[in-house]
C-alpha cells in the first residue's frame, strides 16, 4: 500500500505524534474487532517512546483492550535493564495499570530461546486474526532502526538475513557474535502482512542509513530495514526527527 515518512520537529514531538496516531488508530480498530494486537519494538528510542504513551494513554477509554506483543526480544530474563517486554513492563503497562494477562512477552526466562520462538510462534497463530493465507495479522507493529541498518533483531550479513528466503518459520532465533545477546525476532514476511507498521528513528546518527535505506539501491541483506521501508505492503509509517538536512524526503 503505501509509505509516508514524517519527519517531526523533535524527538519528544515525533513521540507525541506517534502516541496520538497509537489512539486514534485503537479506537477506530476496536470499533470492528475485540482487541487491539500490537507488537513493540526495543531499543531506547521504545523506551522514550513507553514513557510520552503511558503518560498520553493515562485514562484512556479502551486501554484494558490492548495485547501487548513483542517485534523482537534479547534472550534475557525480564528483570534485566535490557529486556523489551521486561521494559515495556515497568516503563508502560504498570503505569497504565493494564494486567499481565494482556502481556506476551517473547521470552521470560522459563523456557529455551529455540522452544520460546516457536511457542510465540504457535500463540500468533491461534490469537490474532489471521489473513486467507493463514498467516497472523497485527494492527500494528513499532520497530526501531540501528545505525547499521537493521530492524527488528534481522541484522546485517547475519545467517538469518543470508537464508531470509527459504526460512518459512515467523518468530526464529539469531545470533551474532558482535551482537549482545542471543535474540528471537519476528520474520519480514510477519512484519509485512501487519496492517500498520510504524518505525521510529532519531538523531542525526541514523541519518544517513535512513537516507540509504529509503533512496539507495536495494540491497536488503546490508540494510534488512529495507526489507518492510521498501517493501510496503502495509501501510508503513517512517517518522524520524532530528536528521538535520541529510534525509532527502523524496
Ligand atoms: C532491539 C531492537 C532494535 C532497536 C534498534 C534501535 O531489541 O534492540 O528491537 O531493533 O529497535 O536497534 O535501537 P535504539 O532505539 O536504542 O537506537
Amino acid at each position: 500500500m503505501s509509505l509516508t515518512i514524517h519527519n517531526a520537529s523533535s524527538a519528544n514531538a515525533l513521540f507525541l505524534e506517534a502516541a496520538s496516531d497509537f489512539l486514534r488508530l485503537l479506537d477506530v480498530t476496536l470499533e470492528h474487532k475485540p482487541h487491539f494486537d500490537v507488537a513493540l519494538s526495543g531499543g531506547s528510542t521504545a523506551k522514550e517512546f513507553f514513557r510520552i504513551l503511558a503518560h498520553t494513554a493515562s485514562g484512556h477509554r479502551n486501554i484494558e483492550r490492548i495485547r501487548f506483543f513483542f517485534s523482537d526480544e534479547r534472550v534475557v530474563p525480564l528483570a534485566n535493564v535490557d529486556s523489551n517486554a521486561g521494559s515495556a513492563l515497568r516503563l508502560l503497562l504498570e503505569p497504565l495499570s493494564i494486567d499481565v494477562s494482556n502481556f506476551f512477552p517473547m521470552y521470560d526466562g522459563t523456557r529455551s530461546a529455540e522452544l520460546s520462538a516457536s511457542s510465540y510462534e504457535n500463540l500468533l497463530r491461534n490469537s490474532l486474526a489471521n489473513d486467507n493465507s493463514g498467516l497472523p495479522v497485527f494492527d500494528l507493529i513499532y520497530l526501531g532502526l540501528g545505525q547499521d541498518g537493521h530492524t527488528a533483531s534481522l541484522f546485517p550479513h547475519s545467517h538469518l538475513i543470508r537464508n531470509i528466503d527459504n526460512d518459512k518459520r515467523l518468530v526464529v532465533v539469531t545470533s551474532e557474535p558482535h551482537i549482545a545477546y542471543e535474540r528471537i525476532t519476528l520474520m519480514p514476511r510477519l512484519i509485512n502482512n501487519s496492517k500498520n507498521i510504524c518505525i521510529m528513528a532519531t538523531g542525526e546518527s541514523k541519518a544517513k542509513v535512513v537516507d540509504n535505506i529509503i533512496n539507495g539501491p536495494l540491497m536488503p541483506e546490508s540494510l534488512p530495514a529495507q526489507l518492510v521501508l521498501r517493501n510496503v505492503s502495509g501501510q508503513v509509517t517512517l517518522m524520524t526527527a532530528k536528521m538535520g538536512d541529510v534525509l532527502k524526503i523524496t
